[in-house]
């Protein structure tokens, strides 16, 4: 026998219990679809061919599909006829017959791991059966297909639930509807189904009870976590199953050296890498394709998209998507990285300071107050509090450049476009229209104005006056 695999999986069916107008299998936990993980699983085990098989929502979850890898098969099934019509459509779709092994899974079981697919086909190969169901035993197995097996213990047929006798709703062994299977068997099985049953469909299951007639070898692989079989069928399984995935992404980080404080407040997507001795405080999300360095800390409250985290910062209550932040840098309390940020090694972005498409060099600080908009800052220079780079005239932006070891003032507006050149000052409350050279000081708040006694002319009697009197009064004047 070959060994050759041919994956398919099926996402035809509703979700109407979603009660969504998007597909069921493109509703996401660890920040990747359902879809999208069932398609992880598969091509993670080797498997040369996937087969999707598409239905409802079939606009949303071809393109879907298509994203994740233009290389997989999409076969359409018109009309939801059971599952032994969708692996019919699947392999009618596939052209040239499938050798080896076909594996088949669903699009909405999102635990499955390619580990426990590879131990399936490796019982399945080395037993050299007709058909592998992995199975598991359920605590609540109403409403699956039950494994029936003979007198000696050896797997005789899936009976549906609703086709089932008393007696076999007693069974807790159920199909979790994952199945190995020798192609060729599947070829002429699968093309024999009937539709004799209580829903009318053409069952995948009854696969087995053909190979035992037709004197074929059948078993179950049991899989011990139930919870890799689970499906999704509503908003509260999404949840429930978004939460057991975050407990075994946030359990391997640990092990694999990430501290994390409060593993029930911290929420990792599937895609996120951390290295060790990163430590995640309470109430952290890191979503997306977000990476983090060594001994970085992040956290507490602090949300990253598909942001890069070097080694050794620090990122404290922090809202951040598609930015970089160095080596040994520091962001927040309460900072706001939009995108297009990426804040040098050992550099600063402090309290209360938005920042967007902003490049700031090694070493380079923007501690408080501040909003960067298209900016590039140069190593070393400091931006004073409370500075507004105004990138945006109403019609378009303009950038800001601030060269390297420039010091700029507190209260400062930076009139885009406009170069701040390296070693430059700008004095308090400066204005900056025009571009300041290298070494020069900008100044633009004009001289002070003093009118003396003009509280005791314009606000006779106020509290002001009062205390300007008792003011001068103890200096003897
Ligand atoms: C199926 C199995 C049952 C198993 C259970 C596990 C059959 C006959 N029954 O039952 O033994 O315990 O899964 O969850 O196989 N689908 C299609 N096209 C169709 C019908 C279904 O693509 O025409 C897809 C669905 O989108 C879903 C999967 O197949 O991903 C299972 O379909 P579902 O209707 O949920 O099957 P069950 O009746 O739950
Ligand atoms: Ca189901």
């Amino acid at each position: 026998m070959s060994d050759s695999l041919t994956a398919i999986v099926l996402a035809a069916g509703a979700g109407t219990r979603m009660k969504s107008r998007r597909a069921k299998v493109l509703h996401e936990i660890g920040g990747r679809s359902l879809v999208g993980h069932a398609l992880t699983a598969v091509r993670e085990v080797g498997a040369a061919r996937v087969v999707a098989v598409v239905g409802h929502d079939r606009e949303q979850v071809c393109a879907a599909v298509t994203e994740i890898d233009p290389g997989i098969v999409q076969a359409v099934q018109e009309e939801q006829r059971g599952t032994g019509h969708a692996v019919q459509v699947a392999l009618d779709a596939l052209g040239d017959a499938p050798e080896g092994t076909v594996l088949i899974t669903y699009g909405d079981v999102p635990l499955l791991q390619a580990q426990t697919l590879s131990e399936l086909l490796i019982d399945h190969r080395g037993a050299g059966r007709a058909v592998t169901i992995l199975s598991a035993e359920s605590a609540d197995p109403s409403g699956y297909g039950r494994i029936v097996r003979d007198s000696e213990g050896a797997v005789a047929a899936i009976r549906e639930h609703k086709d089932a006798t008393d007696d076999e709703r007693a069974i807790r062994e159920i199909n979790s509807g994952i199945l190995a299977v020798e192609a060729a068997f599947l070829e002429h099985a699968v093309h024999s189904l009937e539709a004799n049953n209580a829903q009318g469909e053409l069952y995948l299951t009854d696969i087995v009870a053909k190979a035992v007639r037709e004197g074929r070898p059948v078993g179950a692989h049991v899989l011990e976590d139930v919870w890799q079989t689970e499906g999704v069928n509503d908003r509260s399984q999404l949840a429930r199953l978004g939460a057991v995935l975050n407990r075994r992404t946030t359990e391997h980080w640990m092990r694999e050296g990430v501290t994390i404080i409060d593993p029930a407040t911290t929420w990792i997507d599937s895609a996120v890498t951390l290295e060790p001795d990163v430590t995640l405080h309470p109430g952290t999300q890191l979503l997306g394709a977000t990476s983090v360095g060594a001994g970085a800390e992040i956290g507490p409250d602090t949300t990253l998209r598909n942001v890069e985290v070097g080694t050794e910062a620090t990122v404290v209550r922090t809202h951040g998507s598609d930015a970089v932040v160095g080596a040994g840098a520091t962001v927040g309390p309460f900072a706001y990285l939009r995108p297009g940020t990426e804040l040098g090694e050992r550099g600063k972005i402090g309290t209360f300071v938005e920042t967007k498409n902003a490049i700031i060099g090694a070493g380079a600080k923007v501690p408080h107050l501040t909003y960067v908009g298209d900016a590039d800052i140069g190593e070393g220079a400091n931006i004073g509090a409370g500075t507004i780079f105004a990138n945006y005239d109403g019609v378009a932006k303009h950038r800001t450049s601030v060269g390297r070891h420039a010091k700029t003032s507190s209260n400062n507006t930076f009139v885009a476009p406009v170069a701040i050149g390296d070693g430059a000052f700008t004095g308090a409350g400066t204005t900056v229209r025009e571009d300041v050279p290298p070494g020069a000081l900008a100044v633009s708040a004009g001289q002070q104005r003093t009118m003396e006694g003009w509280v005791r002319r314009k606000r006779p009697g106020t509290p002001s006056d009062e205390a300007a009197q008792q003011a001068q009064e103890s200096a003897g004047e």
